[in-house]
């Protein structure tokens, strides 16, 4: 058939006269010179080619096939993603029998019952559903050029137009293995996931911190070199000492800022603008030292997943402590810029262009082959990454399918009860593929095979390493580690009205810089968010660091020696700022890595972390789109942080806090109002984890509704809060008297 030919047939089956766009009859032209013209086909086959490609493009059959999943859903049949696919595949050909037969092979007794409530549309209906939505469009010419390409390209023989865009003899196959066997090196999956376990064994008889330190950031450096791209590795930690003072948390922090940061770049690339960035930032903090801070490096490195607290002992019931140790288990993804042309996961073409990075690291193509038949309903190029391909392998290979049980037990971010070897199991099932090399450092031995993937076992050498650790002194720490010497002439107001509880309306810094040192005898706080929240005025991560640190360095000079400063704080989606400001610059924020450094540069020392599990609360992030497949599966983060901080000294005895508290979040929103008055108020047991342990006066910087002046008031001690919002001053003063009357009138 020419070209002429195959317009005039699609003319007369749709009705009117209408030209297809040059290109395509170019690209169709170039395609014949190469494999021939495509045979002539049937009027009617013609047709119901045309009529299966509308359905897709206009999405014909949307509801009726969310009726016939969701029908047979209710009768306890559930169908994984290849049914899915062939479930619409029937539906576009109007197959009802083949509908019916899918649903005998499941067993379903009434399938015909089923089968006869749906209503299958005739190619008039289509044709005629077609007409109507393009006389309302005015992009009809799209649409129009978005199906006929679709039609020329059915026509071909598949595989020898597939074989056309590889420019070799094409084998069906998943377009994974396609790339793997045209790029052998590139994709092959010899070093697919990595997992070390940071215990006593690496801290050797030296007990050296540095040694330690060096000897991860050496293996971080190594394996981002190894690791196969856009794949995983875990570091589990377990609870360690060095003179009977935890690392831990203090591990958690730099190898977290290392994994992320360690790699400088002077990016020259459209989306980078370090001369703004500096600009926003020294309006900000004018006493940064620009040379110093180098603001044309752009730091990158591991994308950061996810923090998993893994609890050696059953949840308990709301309310209760859980005291026991943890191990911590950091995943970490590596998403490494890479321009190299990826051909089209449907046309195969290699006419395709960098579209854009829909998180950084991670680029995003658009397929521009104009007889792609994966075109928009608008008729715009398929658009895919490799993250995006990866993902798709994972749902179409059934030997990587994870377990129901399985996948509810590793659900949420903190898990019960769990041995080394269920981590390396879930790991190894939710972030590798069937067949893939698996390296597991400093680790036990679970054999050579699991779950279908070779394993391999690896001692990790001792690595001693200045140089290595030159990076926690880098540029990227003079942009906000910097000290405020200068002294605010702010005025702030004291507005107590209750006995043994001071209140002041004013910014922190100024308000402790009024006070002597060595006041108080312990504080408690949640810090502003960086986001959202309507008091949040940081124009990127350095600004608000900076202020975080500044403040606590008051709150460190005003603490007794020995004191506690509990600092409860949630590493939530945001966009860091500081190399791109649009989505792409989103991800899980680091912020508890950040607070430890910044906190023990101050001096405090990180005793602990008091993790809040919150329990089973609602979010959107652990969805999977119902595929039980790796790469796909993103924990529910189900707690923060509560930093436990203290300053040097023997003024104070030591406390033996919880590791883990079970507490229920605040209950604010009722019906979509606001019952509380505060956005973000922390629950009133939070605060007396401290309150109910020392004796003399708490202090809270950022008081919010002064949920810690009431713990103070219930522990019967004495507080100061600090809050700059005068509303919520109000607030908070009404709070605490509505709790006093209560409590006189019980007295
Ligand atoms: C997360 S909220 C604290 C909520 C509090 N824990 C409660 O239970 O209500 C942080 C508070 O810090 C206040 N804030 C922000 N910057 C401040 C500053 N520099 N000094 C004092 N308060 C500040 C905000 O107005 C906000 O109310």
């Amino acid at each position: 058939m020419t070209f002429e030919y195959i317009t005039k047939r699609f003319e007369e089956t749709i009705g009117f006269n209408w030209l297809p766009e040059e290109a395509t009859e170019s690209e169709f032209k170039r395609v014949v010179a190469s494999i021939g013209e495509p045979n002539e086909v049937s009027k009617t086959r013609f047709a119901d080619l045309l009529c299966e490609i509308v359905c897709d493009k206009l999405d014909l059959y949307n509801k009726e096939i969310k009726f016939f999943i969701d029908t047979v859903a209710k009768k306890s049949i559930f169908f994984n993603y290849q049914e899915k696919l062939t479930i619409r595949g029937l539906f576009l050909k109007g197959d009802k029998a083949g509908l019916s037969r899918l649903l005998r092979k499941r067993k379903l007794n009434d399938a015909q019952t089923v089968v006869d409530r749906i209503s299958i549309y005739s190619n008039e209906q289509i044709i005629g559903t077609l007409s109507e939505t393009i006389k309302d469009d005015q992009n009809y010419d799209a649409i129009l050029n978005s199906v006929f390409s679709a039609l020329v390209f059915s026509l071909f023989e598949r595989d020898a137009i597939l074989s056309y865009y590889t420019h070799n003899k094409y084998r069906n196959q998943r377009f994974y293995s396609f790339l793997k066997e045209r790029y052998p090196v590139k994709y092959e999956r010899e070093h697919a996931l990595s997992i070390l376990k940071v215990d006593d064994t690496l801290l050797q008889s030296s007990r050296d911190y540095s040694l330690l330190l060096s000897t991860v950031c050496n293996y971080l450096q190594q394996e981002y070199k190894r690791l196969q791209n856009y794949c995983y590795t875990g570091i589990i930690i377990d609870p360690l000492t060095i003179d009977g003072e935890s690392i831990q948390w203090r591990l958690y922090s730099d190898l977290v800022l290392y994994a992320t940061k360690f790699i400088e770049e002077r990016l020259k690339i459209g989306y980078f603008h370090p001369a703004k960035i500096q600009e926003t930032t020294k309006r900000y903090i004018p006493n940064i030292d620009l040379e110093k801070a180098d603001f044309s490096i752009a730091n990158t490195g591991f994308t950061y997943k996810d923090c998993f607290i893994l609890n050696s002992e059953q949840m308990c019931q709301e309310g209760d402590v859980v005291a026991s140790s943890y191990r911590i288990l950091v995943l970490f993804q590596k998403n490494k810029r890479d321009e190299e042309i990826i051909p089209c996961p449907e046309c195969l073409s290699d006419n395709v262009r960098g579209n854009s990075y829909p998180i950084l690291g991670v680029k995003s193509w658009e397929c521009h082959n104009p007889l792609c038949p994966d075109k928009s309903k608008y008729n715009r190029g398929k658009r895919y990454s490799m993250s995006s391909i990866i993902k798709q392998e994972a749902i179409e290979d059934p030997s990587s399918t994870i377990d129901k049980n399985l996948l509810s037990e590793w659900r949420l971010d903190v898990i019960s009860q769990k041995g080394i070897e269920s981590v390396i199991d879930y790991l190894i099932r939710f972030y590798s593929f069937f067949g893939d090399t698996v390296h597991l450092y400093n680790m036990p031995s679970i054999g050579e095979e699991h779950a279908g993937r070779f394993l391999t076992y690896t001692d990790v050498p001792v690595h001693k390493s200045k140089k290595l650790l030159d990076f926690f002194d880098s540029a990227f720490f003079h942009r906000f580690s910097i000290l405020d010497v200068s002294r605010n002439e702010q005025t702030f107001e004291n507005i107590s009205e209750i006995d043994g509880v001071e209140i002041y309306n004013g910014n922190c810094r100024d308000v402790l810089q009024s006070m002597p040192c060595n006041r108080f005898d312990g504080a408690i706080t949640s810090p502003p968010y960086y986001n959202a929240k309507e008091y949040s005025h940081w124009p990127n991560i350095y600004c608000y660091l900076y202020d975080m640190y500044n403040h606590a360095a008051e709150v460190y000079r005003t603490l007794k020696p020995g004191a506690y400063f509990l600092y409860n704080i949630f590493d939530y989606f945001d966009n860091e700022n500081n190399v791109v400001q649009s989505a792409m610059g989103e991800g899980r924020m680091i912020l508890g890595a950040y607070i430890i450094n910044l906190f023990r540069k101050i001096g405090f020392t990180i005793q602990d972390n008091i993790i809040w599990y919150k329990g089973h609360i609602q979010g959107h992030r652990s969805t999977n789109q119902g595929n039980n497949s790796p790469y796909y599966q993103a924990p529910l983060n189900c707690y923060e942080h509560i930093l436990c901080f203290r300053k040097p000294g023997k003024q104070l005895s030591p406390i033996d806090f919880p590791k883990i508290v079970n507490i229920y979040p605040v209950i604010k929103i009722v019906k979509g109002v606001n019952i509380l008055g505060h956005t973000a108020p922390y629950p009133i047991q939070l605060a007396r984890i401290l309150t109910s342990r020392i004796k003399g006066v708490v202090l809270d910087p950022y008081a919010g509704s002064f949920t810690t002046s009431r713990a103070a008031s219930l522990d019967s001690i004495n507080s100061v809060s600090i809050e700059m919002s005068k509303e919520y001053c109000q607030l908070g003063k009404r709070l605490l008297a509505q709790q006093e009357n209560t409590l006189f009138k019980f007295l």
